[in-house]
């Protein structure tokens, strides 16, 4: 097959629901360190603020809604009960936007993680249904936010799985993952294949809690 050309992420400024939890600041610090203009968005001004002075390398904070009117690329990072509601109020903001959801729909209890039902198929799937006017890319499930926040941690062995109907916005993701050192971006297919990317996170998690680690996938013979 022949590979297309990589898409130009320079100039994307990327804002993040939910950003100031442990997921979104590690996206942003990664992000901003790649040299993207990064906004982390939450539901208080005030805590956006905070978490991207905690943060540096030029990361500002908004709330939610400012954050999603600002930016040219959306990540979702906030927790599947949220994730409904957030994305229905801010459909207008976002629409025309790729919107990139990394939710992972989980219940916990004393066996561990595993996956909740999703009428839609996958929270993926209910974003792309909530936003028929943005570009739902799924992907970053699988990342450890650990990692992403360790300043000791240069690289990050993994292959970030990237999943969406739109092949232009999927190649986008797919170099956005890229700019994180040692991830590649790897193309895993339509969303409605997105419902397993996300329960497998219930297996990570399990594996994590067994080696004592922050496992990460890699793909062979790609
Ligand atoms: N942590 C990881 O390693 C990791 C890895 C891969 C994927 N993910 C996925 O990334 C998402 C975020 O993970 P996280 O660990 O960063 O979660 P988190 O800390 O529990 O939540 C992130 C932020 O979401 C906002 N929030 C909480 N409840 C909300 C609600 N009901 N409605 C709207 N916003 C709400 C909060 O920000 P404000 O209060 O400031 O608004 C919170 O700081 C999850 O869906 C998770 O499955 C996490």
């Amino acid at each position: 097959m022949t590979e297309r050309a990589t898409p130009s992420v320079d100039g994307l400024v990327i804002g993040i629901l939910g950003g100031t939890g442990d997921q979104g600041r590690g996206l942003a610090r990664r992000l901003a360190l790649a040299g993207h203009q990064v906004i982390i968005g939450s539901r208080s001004r005030e805590r956006a603020e905070a978490a991207a002075q905690q943060t540096g390398h030029g990361v500002r904070g908004l709330a939610n809604r400012d954050a999603a009117r600002e930016a040219s690329l959306v990540i979702a990072a906030v927790p599947w009960e949220g994730h409904a509601e957030l994305l229905t109020s801010l459909a207008g903001e976002l629409a025309g936007k790729i919107v990139v959801d990394c939710v992972n729909p989980l219940g916990f209890d004393q066996r561990g993680a595993y996956p909740l039902p999703v009428a839609e198929g996958s929270a993926a799937q209910q974003a792309a249904a909530l936003l028929p006017d943005s570009r739902v890319v799924a992907a970053f499930h699988h990342v450890s936010a650990v990692l992403l926040l360790d300043p000791g941690v240069d690289a990050i062995d993994l292959d970030v799985l990237v999943l969406g109907d739109d092949r232009e916005a999927t190649d986008l993701v797919r170099a956005l993952a890229a700019r994180i050192p040692g991830v590649r971006g790897i193309y895993a297919g339509r969303l409605r294949n997105c419902g397993q990317v996300e329960a497998l996170t219930a297996n990570l998690v399990s594996i994590n809690r067994r080696y004592k680690a922050h496992a990460g996938l890699r793909v062979t013979d790609i």
